[in-house]
């Protein structure tokens, strides 16, 4: 494993020992008091993802942001930020919601993407060219992921059904005892035929180690294809994602359609970070 800067560990540090010895149901808490505190650099990339761009533009027919029947793609990024990618794929022409949960983030966001929106910046394209002359909307919700009381601002009552969702870093923030529930809840946002995006990170991290972020080498594969609780011990994981030598089934909500190695991706992932594409079922 590569040598950890001294910033790095230090800002490890500060986001383990805000989570050590917090019980899980406050994690949420702990979470709204950094972005309160003005500590979102501990995890803050400064853009959206080079992967997941370079993926939008690529991947042809898969991210056409408009469905058969002529309408808008509905998009949602889990935990997001500042919002990043949110914005990016409303350039691209979706109709994109990011879910928080803290106050302060979803301000944040809807300042970054008041900006954003109208003067981007160049990293949210791979090529200019692909900048959509139509683009998507953007909306922050304040929410608990793992609670389906999310304010769909005039949309009440139920769980609204998004056709693509993406992961990056929200995954590997929860305490590893909620990553069922991470999955079930991908499970029941998005649509048949839908799509879930992951840029898995950290893989380079022991999942033994303590988190945030939590190592996820495997994980992914465990909870969304095989249906299991995704706490795995990270061994005998083979180039593919998968725990070797294990009892596989395909009890989950996903089959995997695509697992790549991105040819550009942040720097923090190490070059380990691995690209997946689940379809719902
Ligand atoms: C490590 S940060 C990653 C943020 C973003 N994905 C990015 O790449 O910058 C995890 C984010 O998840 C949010 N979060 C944590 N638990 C959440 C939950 N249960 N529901 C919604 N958001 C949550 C946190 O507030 C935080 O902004």
């Amino acid at each position: 494993m590569a040598q950890e800067s001294s910033q790095e560990t230090s800002r490890g540090g500060r986001l383990l020992n805000t989570f050590a010895d917090r019980p899980v149901q406050d994690h949420g808490s702990g979470w709204s008091n950094l972005w309160d505190a003005g500590e979102s650099n501990l995890w803050d990339r400064g853009k959206a993802s080079p992967a997941l761009v370079d993926l939008v533009e690529g991947a042809g027919e898969l991210f056409d942001p408009f469905t058969i029947q002529g309408t808008k793609k509905n998009v949602l990024v889990p935990g997001c930020g500042r919002g990043y990618d949110v914005v990016m794929l409303a350039l691209h022409g979706f109709n994109a919601y990011g879910l928080e949960i803290s106050d302060t983030a979803v301000k944040a966001a809807e300042a970054y993407a008041a900006s954003q929106m109208s003067h981007p910046s160049a990293y949210h394209f791979g090529n200019e060219q692909s900048r959509s002359s139509s683009p998507g909307t953007v909306t922050f919700l304040k929410g608990d992921f793992f609670s389906p009381t999310w304010d769909f601002k005039g949309e009440p009552n139920g769980i609204r059904k998004f056709d693509m969702a993406y992961d990056y870093t929200f995954l590997c923030a929860i305490d590893p005892s909620q990553r069922r529930n991470w999955a079930k809840s991908m499970g029941q946002i998005i649509k048949p035929g839908g799509l879930l995006i992951c840029l898995e990170f950290p893989l380079y991290k022991d999942p033994k180690l303590p988190g945030p972020p939590w190592g996820l080498n495997g994980v992914h594969w465990n909870l969304l294809v095989e249906g299991k609780d995704g706490e795995i011990r990270g061994e005998n994981i083979g180039d593919d994602g998968k725990e070797m030598n294990s009892s596989q089934t395909d009890d989950g909500d996903f089959r995997r359609i695509s697992y790549m190695k991105p040819t550009r991706s942040y720097e923090q992932g190490r070059g380990t970070d691995m690209l997946s594409m689940y379809i719902r079922k």
